[in-house]
């Protein structure tokens, strides 16, 4: 059996995810759809893609032309039949309600063609659940992008405990294909890596604020100017070798027993939500934001990002 080769892709969800994560494959000549069952959601999402692509234009990382053929090349489609009866892939970005996901692979199981492949971009439901729910379950895999996906390297592959290995192999060369950089987990696990990794610091930096150690813009700091970048460069076991296996096992001794084994989510972030403070959303959260600020903040970050990846 030969890898699959894929020509014609559907991003499912015009939201956020959906539409950074469509705009990349028309740049190497994937035919690129987004298909969702609002229309109304379209316009946010060509607008989503223009700023993106606005950025990447700046910086020089594609250039004007191709940006229009890439913008103008994506197709939008409410019709189930259109997006889906020829997808050779379909990655899925919808809201993260096991119902509405569950509804979604039943509805387009009868549709796509038996030998398409089955993505999902979901951040926390189990894939061996979700892969319950679509017909030949051995093409379903998770594939989890970072946001901003047009920018950040990494996609996590994620295999069900039926996902065939033909499928790994034919998403890894996709990923390659378009410059990303994939790792695949050997098996599904609540969060993935990236979250796992992330929410273990979260919780940590949570505990540091809630027991008046720091404030939450030092402990911002430390990240930016500290671990941040050495994490930029090394993955924590490189910067064990880098620093000596010793000195790092000696340090884990003294403070493994102090680290924050919370099991709750943390009250910082609770009492947010319940006051309904979203972030840059509406203005509210660890930090406060204006409409412009907000925009700001978002255009720094790709750029800060950007400049990240040149070296
Ligand atoms: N936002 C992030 O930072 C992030 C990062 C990684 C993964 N994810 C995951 O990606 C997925 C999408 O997240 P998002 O932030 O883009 O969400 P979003 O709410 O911005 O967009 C979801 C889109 O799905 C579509 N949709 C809504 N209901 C639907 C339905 N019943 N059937 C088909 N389409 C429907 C709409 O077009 C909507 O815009 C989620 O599973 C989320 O957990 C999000």
């Amino acid at each position: 059996m030969k890898e699959k080769t894929f020509k014609k892709i559907v991003i499912a969800g015009a939201g956020l995810m959906g539409a950074s994560i469509a705009q990349i494959f028309p740049q190497y000549g994937y035919e690129t759809t987004i298909y969702s069952n609002r229309e109304q959601d379209f316009q946010r999402a060509k607008e989503i893609i223009a700023n993106c692509q606005n950025t990447l234009i700046e910086n020089n990382i594609i250039a004007d032309k191709l940006s229009q053929e890439v913008q103008k090349s994506i197709i939008y489609t409410t019709d189930l039949e259109t997006a889906f009866k020829e997808a050779d892939l379909i990655i899925e970005a919808i809201p993260e309600v096991f119902e509405i996901k569950v509804d979604f692979f039943r509805k387009i199981s009868d549709i796509i063609p038996e030998d398409s492949i089955v993505a999902t971009n979901t951040s926390a439901i189990s894939i061996n659940d979700l892969a319950e729910n679509i017909s030949n379950p051995q093409r379903f895999c998770g594939t989890h992008w970072l946001n901003p996906p047009h920018i950040i390297p990494l996609v996590e592959i994620v295999k069900s405990n039926n996902t065939a290995e033909l499928v790994v192999d034919s998403l890894l060369t996709l990923m390659k294909s378009i410059n990303k950089k994939p790792v695949v987990l050997k098996k599904d696990i609540k969060g993935f890596l990236s979250n796992r990794l992330q929410f273990a610091l979260l919780r940590e930096a949570a505990y540091l604020v809630e027991n008046d150690v720091a404030t939450p813009e030092d402990i911002d700091n430390t990240l930016k100017y500290g671990n941040g970048i050495r994490y930029a460069c090394s993955g924590p076991f490189k910067i064990v070798d880098l620093g000596g296996i010793e000195v790092f096992n000696n340090v884990a001794k003294y403070l493994f027993p102090v680290l924050s084994k919370e099991t709750e989510v943390c009250k910082l972030l609770n009492e947010m939500a319940e006051k309904d403070y979203n972030g840059i959303s509406n203005g509210q959260g660890f930090y406060q934001y204006t409409e412009e600020s907000a925009l700001k903040e978002e255009e720094q970050r790709d750029k800060k990002m950007i400049k990240i990846l040149e070296f």
